[in-house]
């Protein structure tokens, strides 16, 4: 009903506009006065936390994509090495486990089967499982060793959005948690990702505040055929995310690819007036690959394609490549996705609404897929 939709015309709607509080409430607790963790729920202990030699995530779709994100988080700040993988893919390779191996299973159902199976196999070789989930006593959670809950509340449109912002919030959380418990790097760099994640919800609503000028954009492409998304580091996964949302939401041809990659093959498909969207990394701190980026979007124009250029407030060396800039407040590089996906959300959800498609219930899409 128009009530249950909160004033919206679909849940997608409604649920983008709730990412600010749902990335709140994920954090609400679980940072305490002194800048420190509290994450009482992860009952695996101190002492096993500290002998892990990897992490492994497994999930699907939407919160593969946020495990893809957190493996970047987790390596940088805990030097422990972390591997994801499709949970799909992950039982059928015979994975090298042990007791000294967290696996994280991310989901927001708690019952997607792919990632059920996956972490059954997990435990049966004696590792660790964490859940993220976001559904109360669902199953995932009851069969793993703890869970960290995101508190996005109910998500009922198929498209998931606030679940995975508040995704990449859990898993920026163990991150640090781990980096906390382990001692690694936690200096100063970490206390100022702990503020800064603090402040996040703020960042985003700012972002939903200037989505006009995405959706009229959206309109504009409504009988294109292709869309393609590039980044590069933690844009990577942002640009697949952006491309999954078109192709369940507008059922257009969309991809997502490493920027470096495109000379190695992706190139080849530029042609004029191809909508290209490029997700930028802050010019601060890591700006070679700023400028390998801005190389790649100039590469790109000059063979035609229409570009629409995410970057960070006041990164003006990416202006004169952009046929459409679209704007995100400045946060630290491996948090810029919690920003950067919001607006690709909004353009696929808009693209769906102009192209007449169902927009909370995606044709041939199941909200949790119960079978392998
Ligand atoms: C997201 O938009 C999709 N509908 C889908 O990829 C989803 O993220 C995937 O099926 C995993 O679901 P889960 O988080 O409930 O496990």
């Amino acid at each position: 009903s128009a009530a249950e939709k909160g004033g919206y015309d679909y849940f997608m709607l409604k649920e983008i506009a709730e990412q600010p509080k749902a990335v709140a409430d994920t954090l609400l607790g679980r940072i305490d006065a002194g800048g420190s963790l509290t994450l009482d729920e992860v009952r695996i202990s101190a002492s096993e936390l500290r002998e892990l030699d990897k992490v492994v995530i497994v999930a699907c779709g939407t919160a593969f994509h946020a495990g893809l994100i957190a493996k970047y988080a987790i390596e940088h700040w805990t030097r422990i090495p972390c591997e994801v993988e499709l949970a799909s893919e992950f039982r059928y390779r015979d994975p090298i486990l042990d007791a000294q191996s967290l696996v994280i299973a991310i989901s927001q159902s708690g019952e997607t089967m792919d990632t059920l199976m996956a972490l059954r196999h997990a435990r049966e070789q004696g590792s660790k499982v964490l859940a993220i989930c976001n559904t109360n006593g669902s199953t995932i959670p009851r069969e793993s060793d703890a869970v960290l809950y995101t508190h996005a509340g109910p998500e009922v449109a198929v498209a998931s959005t606030k679940a995975f912002l508040t995704q990449l919030v859990a898993c920026y959380l163990v991150a640090l948690y781990l980096g906390q418990v382990r001692g690694t790097k936690w200096g100063d760099e970490i206390g100022a990702v702990i503020r800064d994640l603090s402040r996040i919800s703020g960042a985003v609503e700012q972002v939903l505040e200037t989505m006009e000028p995405v959706r009229a954009l959206a309109r504009s492409l409504a009988d294109k055929k292709t869309v393609l998304f590039l980044g590069r580091h933690v844009g990577y996964p942002v640009a697949l995310e952006g491309a999954l949302k078109l192709k369940e939401l507008a059922y257009m041809h969309a991809e997502g690819f490493a920027a470096g990659e495109l000379k190695h093959g992706p190139i080849a498909l530029i042609e004029e007036d191809l909508p290209v969207v490029v997700v930028v990394p802050s010019p601060r701190g890591r700006s070679i690959l700023h400028d390998k980026i801005v190389s790649n979007i100039q590469e790109i124009r000059a063979r035609g394609a229409r570009t629409i250029v995410i970057a960070e407030e006041g990164d003006e060396a990416v202006a004169p490549y952009a046929d459409h800039l679209i704007r995100i407040p400045a946060t630290p590089t491996l948090l810029q996705p919690l920003v950067a996906t919001v607006p690709l959300q909004v353009f696929a959800c808009e693209l769906a609404t102009a192209r007449g498609n169902e927009v909370d219930q995606p044709r041939n899409l199941a909200k949790s897929v119960t079978v392998e």
